[in-house]
Formats: structure tokens, sequence, C-alpha cells
């Protein structure tokens, strides 16, 4: 199927009509000092600094404090955020822990939307556009959502919730608060390492979605409750999990018929394709070479369980969907193993990308509110014409 990439103009009652891809391919709809995204993936930019570095090197506070503040914290900064994080993920209003008791076990990606609203009950009501307030509710977001997602998921599963301990660092905690067990330090470095991974990437769907709500000056709480409706979808943070899911899939397949995956792996994928399947974890709207999260995740795979091996699962699956198809594999491809070498539940994979993607999302929230203006485009109507509203009796007739 050939899809329409150029723009094209037309006539319209109010002037020029600028008719864009569908799927806004390629299109700009505003200028951002947060991230940007390189094709190639070399130059893809976190605040001026690459997002492999720091991917690599920073931890959760400083990749935090250079999204919201744009620039890497000193000593007293680096305190600060640290303490305001720390405090905020122990203070969530015990009322919206106790009303993920009496929702049905669903999707977790359920509990965070539903949180987050219940959150902005307390806190969005009065909502406001000076920057001592904006800040500190994107600092109780980014610190309270992780609490909401692990407590929703335990008291579904084990009816108990696991507390936040505000004495250890916000990566360790929040694993530690999913897998129910002190991580050693190589775990939570891995871990925390992915949520910096996951924190921006551009204008994709979910941090998008944000913008489109802050742009109506609605509250942070209620924009952040959007992306994480668009996060869900398989297409977007959804495919951490269904990546993992495939690969247990084929590891299963692989151990009936007497093969090693790393073998196996190339007739699974074949097999999909030739079905119409998309593989999930590759391919992107930007990427279309590597996506340089990649890399960086590679580096905490090797050191994990069975990592080398995982590795070269995965290099053979990129070989066999580079030659087929000319797609990279994506950062989901990677996350999706990493969580389960360190015994993160598959339906968790989703809500972590939300607990790192958040500070992405409320950075582009006050982006937006400080220079708004209303996000609204045009349709183009190309359904009938000319009906008359008959009565029932007239119309049912025919
Ligand atoms: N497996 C097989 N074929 C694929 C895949 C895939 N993973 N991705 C794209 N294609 C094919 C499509 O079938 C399509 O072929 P066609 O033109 O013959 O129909 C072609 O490549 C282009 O695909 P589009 O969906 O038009 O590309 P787009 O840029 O709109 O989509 C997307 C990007 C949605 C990410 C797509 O690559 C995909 O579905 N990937 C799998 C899901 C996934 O991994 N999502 C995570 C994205 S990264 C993130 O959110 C962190």
């Amino acid at each position: 199927m050939s899809k329409e990439i150029a723009c094209k103009e037309e006539e319209g009652p109010l002037g020029k009509l600028i008719v864009v891809p569908k799927g806004l391919y390629n299109v700009v709809p505003d200028t951002t000092t947060i991230s940007g995204v390189d094709p190639k993936g070399e130059h893809t930019i976190y605040r001026g600094y690459t997002i492999a570095d720091i991917g690599e090197h920073a931890d959760f506070y400083e990749a935090a404090h250079l999204f919201l503040y744009g620039k890497l914290p000193c000593e007293e900064e680096y305190k600060e955020i640290k303490k305001k994080i720390d405090t905020y993920r122990a203070q969530i209003p015990e009322k919206v822990l106790d009303a993920l008791r009496y929702v049905p076990k669903t999707h977790p990606m359920y509990y965070g939307a539903y949180g987050v609203t219940l959150l902005g009950q307390y806190y969005g009501t009065d909502w406001r556009f000076d920057d001592d307030f904006l800040y500190e509710h994107a600092l109780r977001l980014i610190a309270q959502l992780p609490v909401i997602f692990t407590a929703g998921w335990h008291l579904a599963n084990e009816g108990t919730i696991i507390r936040p301990d505000p004495n250890l660092s916000h990566g360790k905690d929040v694993l530690r608060m999913i897998v129910g067990r002190m991580p050693s330090d190589l775990e939570a470095r891995a871990f925390e390492s992915t949520l910096v991974l996951y924190m921006d990437h551009g204008f994709n769907a979910s941090t998008f979605t944000v913008r489109v709500i802050a742009s109506t000056l609605s509250d942070m709480y209620s924009a952040i409750a959007g992306g994480i409706g668009a996060l869900k979808g398989p297409l977007h943070g959804g495919a951490n999990e269904r990546a993992l899911k495939m690969l247990l899939d084929a590891k299963a397949r692989a151990e009936a018929a007497g093969k090693p995956l790393e073998e196996y792996i190339e007739e699974y994928i074949l097999e999909k394709l030739a079905k119409k399947e998309r593989i999930m974890g590759f391919g992107h709207r930007v990427y279309k070479i590597h996506d340089p999260r990649t890399d960086v995740a590679a580096k905490f795979i090797k050191q994990l369980k069975d990592g080398e091996w995982w590795l070269k699962v995965m290099k053979k699956a990129e070989e066999v969907m580079w030659r087929e198809k000319k797609l990279p594999a994506n950062i989901d491809f990677y996350t999706g193993v990493l969580y389960y070498q360190l015994g993160i539940p598959v339906p968790m994979f989703t809500p972590i990308f939300a607990m790192g993607r958040i500070v992405g999302w409320t950075t582009h929230y006050i982006e937006q509110v400080k220079n708004n203006r209303l996000i609204r485009p045009t349709e183009k109507y190309v359904g009938p014409t000319g009906l008359k509203y008959e009565p029932m009796e007239v119309r049912c007739k025919k």
C-alpha cells in the first residue's frame, strides 16, 4: 500500500487549507527545546545532550532536572529535586490508593489513568499557570505515578500495597515496589536507565496528546491521564509487553521443536511476516535505520541474567527484520527483555514506560501552556450531504 507523504494546498472557507499526510507523517506542528529525534538515530537530543549519553550516565533525578529546568543540576539543585521527588513519593493521599481497591482487575494502565484523575480531584481543581505551581505539580506527578501503578497492581493480585520508602533512590524504590524484593544495585541502575531512556522523545503520540490537552488550558492531571491512554496502545508503549510475549512464544515453540531459539527465531519471524503480522518492537515513525536507545539498553541486558544469550537471539531477529523489511528494532524490543530479566510481571512493562515518560509529559505540558495556542486542526468532510430528517415511521419503511 503506497502512502501519501506530501502536503497539498486547497481553497477553504477561511483561506488556504493545508492537507497534511495521514497520521501527520513528517508534519511539524510546533517547535520545542525539550528533545529532538534524529531519523538516523545518531543525534537524538535531550536538551542538548545525546539521548545515549544521558541514558547511560544520568540518574533519574539528574535527568528529570535536565528536562524540567533545562540543565543538569549542581549539588544543591540535585539535593532539592531528590528531596522533593522522594518526599512526594511517600505522600500520596491514602484515599487515592484506597479507591484502587474498588476497581476491577484490568490492565494496570487503567490504574494510572484513573489514579491520576483522582489525584487531579485533590490537587488540580483550582488550576493556575505560574511557574512554582506548575513545577510542584510536575514533581508530584513524577513521584506519585509509580506508586499508583504499583499499588493498583498489587491490590489486584495480592490484595496488599507495597509502600514507598523515601530513603531509597527513586529508581530502586520503584523497582522494589514492582517486584516486591530489594533489587541489587546493578538491577536498580539498569531499570533506572530505562526510565531515563523513556523520559522523552519529541512529539510522539502520547506527548502530542498531552500537548493537545494542555493547549485547551486544562489542568496537568487531565493532560497526563490522556497521555497514559495514548501510550497504552500497541503501536506505542504497549509494544514492549507484546514484543516480550512474542519472544516467549517463540522460545516455547523452539523448545517444543527441540531447536535453539537463536536459530528458530528466523523461521518464527518469517512465518509471522508471511501472515502479514507486525513484529512488535520493530519499526518507528522517525527512526528508519537505528534507535540509539537500544544500544544503552543492550549494555545493561548483557550484564543481567542470560544476557549474552538474549542478545544473540535479539541480534538474529534484527538481522532477519532488516533483511526482510528494512526495519530496525526499537527500544521496546530491548526493554521487554530487560524487564523480563529483572523478573517484572509483563503487564507492568507499559506502566514503567509511563513512569519514565511522565517527566517528558509534564515538561511538554509546561512548554505548551507557557507559549500557548489552542491545537485545533480543521477536517475535510467527505461524507454525504443534502440529507433531510424524516420521522422514524417514514425513514424506516423504505
Ligand atoms: N512488522 C512488520 N511490518 C511492519 C512493522 C512491523 N513491526 N512496522 C511497520 N511495518 C510495515 C507496515 O506493514 C507497512 O507496510 P505497508 O506499507 O505495506 O502497509 C510499512 O511497514 C509502514 O508501516 P506504517 O505503520 O505505515 O509506519 P508508521 O511509521 O506509521 O508506523 C509503527 C510506525 C506504528 C511504530 C510501526 O512500525 C509498528 O506498528 N511497529 C510495531 C509496534 C511497535 O513496536 N511500536 C513501538 C514504537 S516505538 C515506541 O513507541 C517507543
